[in-house]
């Protein structure tokens, strides 16, 4: 992943010729560009009062390269899911420019996006919730094949069957029933399922969250192996930065919708410049290799989105707001090789300052 514009995406926005993410779409094996992306909800709020305007993502851009990840990461309600489905072609943007393998999936033709939307699955949280439980595993693996391909029924066996087997379950799993699996192995079927039309992006929200840990290991492994054999590009939603951190190349962190903090994973995990990236890495206990931050309190409530703070989004609950933040909306620029979105990053990044030199700053553990 790269931000867009950047020139090359596995070299991340600041690499030497980085660019901006307002110009072009660089070439390449890109699996999906995203540029200014938004999805905006009308809310009713009462029958007396005209509907509220939600904005869930507010102006989205990023690039995913064929191989890797882009981890998206953030508070509940920040926009994730919504994101993924806008980037799966789920729900339409309400602005902004999708491209698929280089094609423009917003505007695109009926049978044009018929096409495109094979080239990006979805895998959910719930696996049993997307499986029809009445279904054979067989039946279920061949249903993308029997709408979008004109392969016979031996074909699409054996083409379940294989994928069966790249998933690590058992031959004899064809002619079993959803419950008779365990969670982690109805997981690795919505992989199997989501890679049958052998789509360049997978868009994964939140795959691992209801898993056992140990359980949570095998599936990630399991993505790593098929991402590495088959080219796979992924934007991963997890809440879990530990997660994030075995499998993302690159990271976007989002608060109400906009992107804070965003650039390569080993960037942002070894020095967030983001006050709410500190926030979200000093909330996750034991990740290695991260500097020592003290928990920040992140005070008071997530403001609603239907009401969202006038400058930075952040200042309502960011301990190093001055009054220019409250009056200002920062807007993404780079600074040390990521995008950041905070007046104040310079001032961090010259000092080395991250939360853990604040002497007051409380402990707390923000809610993802
Ligand atoms: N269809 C919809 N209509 C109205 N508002 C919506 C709709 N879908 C999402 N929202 C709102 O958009 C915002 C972002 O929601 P979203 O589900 O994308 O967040 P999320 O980051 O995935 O949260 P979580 O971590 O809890 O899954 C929320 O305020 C949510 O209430
Ligand atoms: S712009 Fe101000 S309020 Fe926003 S994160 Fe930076 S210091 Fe905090
Ligand atoms: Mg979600």
């Amino acid at each position: 992943m790269s931000v867009v514009g950047s020139p090359g995406a596995a070299r991340g926005p600041g690499a030497a010729g980085g660019s901006a993410p307002h110009e072009a779409h660089p070439a390449g094996n890109l699996a999906v560009a995203a540029r200014g992306l938004t999805r905006v909800y009308e809310v009713r709020r009462g029958v007396l009062r005209k509907p509220g305007r939600l904005q869930a993502v507010g102006g989205i851009s990023f690039a995913i390269e064929a191989g890797r990840t882009l981890a998206v990461v953030g508070e509940s309600g920040c926009g994730k899911s919504t994101l993924a489905r806008v980037v799966a072609m789920i729900e339409p943007p309400s602005a902004g420019e999708l491209l698929l393998g280089g094609v423009d999936a917003v505007h695109a033709a009926p049978t044009e996006r018929r096409k495109l939307r094979k080239t990006a699955q979805m895998v959910f949280q719930n696996p049993y919730g997307s499986l029809n439980p009445r279904k054979r595993i067989g039946a279920i693996l061949e249903a993308p094949l029997e709408i979008n391909t004109t392969l016979d029924a031996a074909a699409r066996s054996e083409r379940a069957r294989a994928m069966l087997a790249k998933v690590g379950l058992r031959p004899e799993h064809y002619e079993r029933y959803p419950h008779m699996f365990s969670g982690g192995q109805r997981q690795r079927i919505a992989i199997a399922r989501a890679l049958m039309l052998e789509p360049a992006l997978v868009v994964a929200d939140e795959p691992v969250s209801a898993l056992d840990v140990s359980v949570q290991a095998q599936v990630l492994n399991l993505m790593a192996d098929l991402q590495r054999d088959l080219g796979l590009a992924y934007l991963f939603i997890s809440h879990d930065l530990a997660v994030v951190r075995y499998l993302a190349h690159e990271v976007l962190v989002m608060y109400l919708g906009l992107a804070l903090e965003q650039g390569a994973k080993e960037r942002i995990f070894a020095r967030p410049l983001h006050p709410y990236t500190q926030a979200l890495l000093a909330s996750t206990p034991g990740l290695a290799g991260t500097p020592r931050l003290q928990r920040i309190v992140l005070k008071g409530e997530l403001p609603s989105p239907l009401d969202p703070p006038q400058g930075c989004v952040f200042s309502t609950r960011c301990p190093h707001a001055i009054a220019r933040c409250r009056d200002e909306r920062p807007s993404p620029r780079l600074l040390d090789e990521r995008l950041v979105a905070c007046h104040l990053a310079e001032n961090f990044l010259e000092s080395g300052h991250t939360a853990d030199r604040n002497p007051g700053l409380r402990s707390s553990q923000p809610s993802l």
